[in-house]
């Protein structure tokens, strides 16, 4: 077994919890959630995307855990120590290249939440009124290509810091302070706005499924949300698995992780959903720019908006980073396990390709009219990549973890890690039943499902 000094270990039990949760909540639950959801039809896609937190997040997510920690590598060394000489390395490629992929993308929208913060303390919201004035502060300030890029490269930078700090020093440290204040100030928030004019028809919309809404691409869209927000099909939680102690219970974490998730997510949706009724805005017409359209329009409703609205959008870039900072880790862990690469340069090297691949998606929202509305798919390239990688590619790769605990490491081998140093893995055999037939076999049937009826996209 490698040096555990070397690689770094988390300080506690609640050391992992907190850091994987940091990875899991970000703007898949702030920023993503809400638009995914008023897009998809409300309270049906709400469902949908709970169950599949259950059936498919949760299992995946134990598999994930339990073959970092045995491994102790990062996800290409895994598939190459649990499966010699065989071509499940290739699973491990594929989330190294999604990681980078989804970081570059990422770290654009983290950058607007910087910029929003500079915006809010700088006064620009302080007598914002109208719906109207929000929208065009938001287009003009994601339209100008100086600070898309900017605050992107300001983002990497951030993000390639911290990692360069290593695991307990850099991650843990901040993730422990800082997540517990960005809940309470969601909750004040969601008060807020549930106590909106017009706010009980969002609350309709958001808890009363209407299940004719419900199409291939909604379903399919639910499953990548969740594995999104969960961090899943990658090898973020294969990285973090790997320094995890061996004293502490995968089932539990595991548990603890998809909960808190799940209830930041939840929360999240019922703060914007509501307030989109109270401005006039149409659900199914919102897109990313909802979060920064939507948000303002609450700070400008309440007593003390400004400090609301500075602290929300800082604690917004805090959880950003701790989700950035774990797509970060896998691919330098990679160069670090594999290519005996320095940390430094390995970071150095991954934040730049990141950083490089972001500028096409930061030029997307007015910026480069060619970037705005890509030829032949008439969509904007961060649209694009958000699909293809953070759907589709997650969703692959969870299907191929599943089929790979399930038919090659073995099952067996699952329980053995997780009941190391005498743990009791609950509910074991519920999930072998899952990892076996239900996660591989659901994931199949949707992804058939989109190419039949053509909802790629
Ligand atoms: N789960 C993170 C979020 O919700 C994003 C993420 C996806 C992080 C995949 C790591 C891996 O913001």
């Amino acid at each position: 077994m490698q040096n555990s000094q070397e690689r770094g270990a988390w300080g506690s039990r609640m050391g992992f919890v907190l850091a994987a949760a940091g990875s899991a909540i970000g703007l898949g639950n702030i920023w993503r959630f809400p638009y995914s959801t008023a897009q998809n039809g409300g309270a049906a896609f709400v469902l949908m995307y709970i169950i599949f937190v259950i059936l498919i997040g949760l299992p995946v997510m134990i598999a994930e855990i339990a073959i970092g920690r045995n491994a102790q590598l990062n996800p290409v060394g895994a598939f190459r120590k649990l499966a010699p000489r065989s071509l499940w390395a290739i699973v491990g490629m594929l989330g190294v290249a999604t990681g980078i992929g989804i970081l570059s993308y990422y770290s654009v929208i983290a950058g607007w939440t910087v910029g929003y913060f500079v915006k809010t303390i700088s006064g620009d919201f302080s007598s914002l009124i109208t719906q109207d004035v929000s929208k065009h502060i938001f287009e003009s300030f994601v339209g100008n290509p100086y600070n898309a890029i900017g605050y992107l490269f300001m983002f990497v930078i951030f993000s390639a810091v911290v990692v360069m700090g290593g695991v307990s020093r850099g991650i843990e440290r901040w993730t422990k302070i800082l997540m517990p204040v960005l809940f309470i100030l969601l909750i004040l928030l969601t008060v807020r706005s549930v106590t909106l004019p017009n706010a009980g028809e969002g609350l309709v919309f958001y808890f009363k499924p209407d299940f004719t809404k419900i199409t291939a691409g909604t379903v399919g869209s639910a499953l990548g949300q969740a594995l999104f927000s969960l961090s899943l099909g990658m090898g973020a939680m294969i990285t973090y698995g790997s320094y995890i102690l061996k004293k502490d219970n995968i089932v539990i974490s595991a548990g603890y992780v998809c909960l808190f998730d799940t209830m930041i997510a939840i929360i999240s949706g019922l703060m914007i959903i509501p307030a989109l009724y109270f401005v006039g805005l149409e659900p199914e017409k919102s897109g990313p720019g909802l979060v920064f359209v939507v948000l303002p329009s609450i700070f400008a409703e309440m007593p003390g908006g400004f400090i609301f609205g500075a602290g929300f959008f800082l604690l917004l870039s805090v959880a950003a980073l701790t989700s950035t900072i774990s797509l970060l880790e896998v691919a330098v862990s990679y160069l670090v396990d594999e290519w005996k690469l320095k940390r430094v340069k390995a970071v150095i090297l991954m934040s730049m390709i990141a950083f490089l691949f972001g500028i096409p998606s930061a030029l997307s929202f007015g910026a480069s009219t060619w970037f705005t509305k890509l030829p032949i798919i008439n969509m904007g390239a961060l649209d694009l990549a958000n699909v293809i990688l953070g759907n589709y590619s997650l969703t692959i790769g969870a299907f191929l973890i599943s089929i790979f605990v399930a038919y090659k490491w073995g099952v067996k081998s699952v329980f053995k890690e997780v009941e190391s140093n005498n743990n009791i893995f609950y509910y074991g055999k519920f999930w072998a039943f899952m990892v076996r037939f239900i996660c591989p076999v659901a994931i199949f049937i949707i992804f058939v499902y989109i190419i039949v009826t053509g909802e790629y996209f």
